[in-house]
């Protein structure tokens, strides 16, 4: 079934949907995006996608095209389009059209898209078995507190994690874990802990994160918000990574080196289920 996508205020089959070659998406990167997750229909912390996506306009002073309402319905409207029960959908706002030139335009108006995906994402296979991961320098731009579509060194790097036969790249910066290619990283120390880096420029500020922090400290688990080794990693009794799509799915391995004691974790799984008991709760 071809998807109804939704372009700058039409309802297109996706095939009819068309951008200018001098949208700036395209030429310069010069566009934010959020994915949000969907769940029996319904949408899934939709609240922290819309305050981080205006975050990352205010940061690149891009207007957003919706007032809240509209945004809202458009997303509702979507998932009812494309009778979406289960996956995400996927929202980008570009600076907009305009010839090329490196400075901003004054006069652009931003473009503004939406599809969905349809995806397994409460059943997925790898909850039983865990992800492998390679550490892999991280050679991303410096303002990645931005949800920008500036995504190519992040495939490259999954690129680098499937050639040595891993699911995905954790990336390291000075000696330090900063993140999974397009997930937030965590580990629990042997002692019970959860460690996660804290937010900085350095890191996409997680949603899930977020609300998995919260949740973890609810369930008397101690957090602490500090950069972690690729050492400390590998000697970690669990890992993990969290995202919208993913929601906490372990991580077994890291350099082929089994974590723990190389089957998903205790409070991985625990943390999972919490996790979407909650977010199923308050989804909208
Ligand atoms: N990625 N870090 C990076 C670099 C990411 O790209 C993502 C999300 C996260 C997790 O953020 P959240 O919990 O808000 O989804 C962390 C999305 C899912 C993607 O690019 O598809």
């Amino acid at each position: 079934m071809p998807r109804t996508v939704y372009l700058n205020g039409e309802w297109l089959a996706e095939a009819d949907a068309k951008v200018s070659i001098f949208d700036r998406g395209f030429l310069f990167a010069d566009a934010i995006y959020e994915v949000t997750g969907v769940i029996g229909g319904k949408l899934l912390e939709y609240s922290g996608h819309t305050a981080r996506l205006k975050r990352s306009l205010a940061e690149l002073g891009i207007e957003c095209p919706l007032t809240d309402e509209e945004l809202l319905a458009v997303h509702r409207e979507i998932v009812r389009r494309n009778d979406l029960n289960e996956g995400l959908i996927y929202l980008q706002i570009s600076r907009g059209a305009a010839d090329r030139d490196f400075a901003f335009p004054v006069d652009a108006q931003p473009t503004l898209v939406l599809f969905t995906q349809a995806k397994a994402v409460l059943d997925n296979p790898k909850v039983k078995t865990g992800i492998s991961v390679a550490l892999v320098p991280d050679e991303r731009w410096g303002r990645r507190d931005i949800k920008t579509v500036q995504l190519l060194y992040p495939s490259m790097a999954k690129m680098k994690a499937a050639e040595v036969g891993a699911d995905d790249a954790w990336l390291v910066e000075d000696g330090f874990v900063t993140e999974a290619s397009s997930a937030t990283s965590h580990i629990i120390t042997t002692d019970g802990k959860l460690v996660t880096r804290g937010l900085s420029n350095a890191i996409l500020h997680g949603i899930t994160r977020l609300s998995v922090l919260d949740i973890a400290r609810q369930a008397g688990i101690e957090v602490e918000e500090r950069a972690f080794t690729p050492e400390e990693a590998k000697n970690a009794a669990e890992a993990f990574v969290t995202s919208a799509t993913s929601f906490v799915l372990p991580v077994t391995r890291i350099d082929g080196q089994p974590i723990g004691t190389g089957v998903p974790g205790p409070l991985t799984a625990k943390l999972r289920q919490l996790y979407i008991e909650a977010k199923l709760a308050t989804a909208i």
